[in-house]
């Protein structure tokens, strides 16, 4: 069987004023009924897995227990890092505990805040990897670019076909210029952020790539506290580990990684411009206007209306290309076209107090 390693340690802040540092996007639902927590983690069950770990940090470890049990799901461990050291030395301790059970293992890491409608296209794809990772390779899976992002990692196909094959190269969030070449080139997929290895593969990984990490994250493991069912890593040596994710430590170095294509629909939901996309795919209108129940639009276009609370009715008029999303602290409205700028709204917030 497989082990899901579910990342949610991290807080997106360009969903604000819905994903908050006390409450990221991942675990509040933004398309759908299902949180994109409670969704990524149905995905990786059933009976090709084990049950999941799940890596988080001090302040999610109720959100995820509560999340888990709502939709039935028994985690193996839900494992608190006293830090964020970003996804490198996660990865590292959840390869670490599946090898102490057996280093030839299954891992697959996934990041909790994605949304991937087709299910049985993505357990046909993680069935496509299961052969060359337990071959000894690191696999990825592909998304097929539709514009240069920069936000993302990019796979460079080394071989023909529509099957898993080597890859030519990994290159983590390229600059545009370089983004718009890897697109226009036709022979680079996105990233998505989820890898499949044999445990011991990636432990041999870290050694060759990013020794640095072994012996301290080993200490922090062997360290760790039962903490009410949670397992609590050893603050010293964590606290002093590099920060630094997994695709710069590992995967831009490492020479064994295959790829696998998925072709269906996914996303990471980096904006509030993508939540809208993903509502109209699930729900197509005819002028792209996206309200919840809370809201009304009258005579717009291609907007995002959104309210958390139903004593705060939300109403546009004559509105294109806007974003408004009210929660019962903050309203945020914005360009559609500025979506990624609202993480710029946070650090000022921030910075006022
Ligand atoms: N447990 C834990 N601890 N999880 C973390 C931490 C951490 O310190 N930091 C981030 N995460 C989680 C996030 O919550 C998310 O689910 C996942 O790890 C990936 O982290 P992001 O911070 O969202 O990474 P990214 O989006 O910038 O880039 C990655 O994902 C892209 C696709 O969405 C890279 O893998 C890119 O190459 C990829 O294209
Ligand atoms: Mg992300």
């Amino acid at each position: 069987k497989i082990t899901p390693v579910l990342m949610a340690g991290g807080s997106g802040t360009r969903l604000w004023p819905v994903s908050r540092k006390s409450f990221p996007k991942q675990f509040a639902p933004l398309v759908g009924d299902e949180t994109l927590f409670q969704a990524s983690a149905r995905r990786l069950a059933g009976q090709d897995f084990a049950d999941p770990l799940v890596m988080t940090n001090a302040d999610f470890r109720f959100i995820v227990a509560e999340q888990l049990d709502q939709i039935g799901i028994r985690p193996g461990a839900i494992v608190i890092e006293p830090s964020g050291r970003n996804t490198a030395p996660a990865i590292l301790v959840a390869a670490l505990m599946v090898a102490a059970k057996d280093p030839e293992g299954l891992v697959l890491v996934a990041p909790s805040d994605h949304v991937i409608p087709d299910e049985a296209a993505f357990a046909r794809a993680v069935r496509q990897g299961v052969e060359p990772a337990a071959d000894g390779r690191i696999v990825t899976f592909g998304v097929t670019p539709d514009r240069p992002e920069t936000g993302y990692g990019y796979l460079e196909l080394g071989g023909q076909g529509d099957g898993p094959q080597p890859l030519a190269r990994f290159v983590e969030k390229p600059d545009a210029v370089t983004a718009a070449q890897m697109v226009a080139q036709g022979n680079f997929l996105w990233n998505a952020g989820i890898f499949l290895f044999k445990a011991d593969t990636m432990i041999q990984a870290f050694r060759t790539h990013a020794p640095e990490y072994l012996s301290p994250v080993l200490t922090a493991l062997d360290d760790a506290q039962d903490d009410i069912g949670f397992l609590r890593l050893a603050r010293v040596p964590w606290d002093n580990l590099p920060d630094q994710s997994i695709d710069y430590a590992v995967m831009e170095k490492a020479d064994n990684l295959t790829v696998v294509r998925f072709s269906e629909r996914w996303s990471d939901l980096g904006g509030w411009d993508a939540v809208w996309r993903e509502a109209l795919l699930e729900a197509p209108s005819n002028n792209g206007v996206v309200a919840d129940e809370n809201s009304t639009a009258i005579d717009c276009h291609d907007v995002l209306l959104r309210s958390d609370s139903e004593d705060l009715q939300v109403v546009g008029i004559g509105l294109t290309d806007v974003i408004v999303v009210a929660t019962s602290d903050a309203v945020l409205v914005a360009d559609k076209n500025r979506a990624q700028d609202v993480r710029h709204a946070v650090a000022a917030l921030k910075d006022r107090g």
